[in-house]
């Protein structure tokens, strides 16, 4: 059965560019639907439609915070009450890529924030306002760098990792309520600047970057568009009609 769009709340990480923006562009066009994007960057100047952004570094604790404290404000503030809360944990970040040793500890740091303890604080926050919602979705962006180690990506797949386990931690502490939904996606290899960055890698940063470079070349790369469709489709938000 279709839900009540009207009465949904989506909120998506990392909304500027790759499969968040392909999720936002997908949602937002969808009215009645209200969409909450938090990345370090805006798409637009002013409020459009049923969007609200907000700007956060989330390598930034303090950035972080303020971002989850603006969340927690804008649904207590709304006049709408919402049937279902969607939260998409997508924004990640791919840097460090370099062996162990050879990292710059800030990257490092900043890597872990953004990829694992943002993850953390937000379901944390939003878990404490859980009754304002009739059903809450927590949809984890993962990765197959999750589950497998990969040369010079220490600090993303530990990330990924810990992320996951947050996730199962949660569906574990859930297992009674049944308005709480735990979802982990891994989307594949997709499109989008992460790829990018990675393919720009020297082989002595990134000894399997040619492999990268052939998923490229060879279109194998999945359309962040498709992927987003398939989601939102599987989860009931948007049709496949569209
Ligand atoms: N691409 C792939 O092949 C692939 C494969 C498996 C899993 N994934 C997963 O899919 C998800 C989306 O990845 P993508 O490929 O679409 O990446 P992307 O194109 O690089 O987009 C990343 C998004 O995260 C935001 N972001 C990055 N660092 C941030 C920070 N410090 N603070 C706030 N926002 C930040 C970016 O926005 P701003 O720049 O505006 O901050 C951007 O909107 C990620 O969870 C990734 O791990 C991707």
């Amino acid at each position: 059965m279709k839900v009540t769009k009207s009465e949904s709340l989506v909120v998506i990480t990392g909304h500027t560019s790759g499969l968040g923006k392909a999720l936002l562009d997908l949602v937002h066009s969808e009215k009645d639907l209200s969409c909450i994007g938090i990345s370090r960057r805006k798409i637009f100047s002013h409020p459009s439609g049923n969007l609200t952004e907000i700007v956060a570094n989330f390598s930034i604790p303090k950035e972080m915070l303020d971002a989850c404290k603006k969340l927690v404000s804008y649904v207590h503030k709304s006049k709408i009450k919402f049937d279902n809360l969607y939260f998409f944990n997508n924004a990640a970040s791919i840097e460090p890529i370099n062996s162990i040793g050879t990292q710059n500890s800030e990257t490092l740091i900043q890597s872990i924030n953004t990829n694992f303890v943002t993850a953390s604080v937000f379901i944390n926050e939003i878990m404490k306002i859980e009754g304002h919602f009739k059903k809450l979705y927590f949809i984890d962006i993962s990765s197959g760098a999750a589950v497998r180690t990969i040369h010079s990506w220490s600090a993303y797949c530990s990330a990924k990792a810990a992320t996951k386990m947050l996730f199962k931690c949660l569906e574990s502490e859930s297992s009674r309520k049944s308005h709480v939904k735990i979802i982990s996606i891994d989307p594949g290899v997709m499109d989008t600047n992460m790829q990018a960055i990675i393919r720009d890698k020297s082989q002595d940063e990134f000894p399997e970057v040619n492999a990268f470079i052939d998923f490229k070349t060879n279109s194998k790369l999945k359309k962040p568009q498709d992927v987003a469709a398939e989601i939102l489709n599987n989860l009931n938000i948007v049709s496949s009609s569209r």
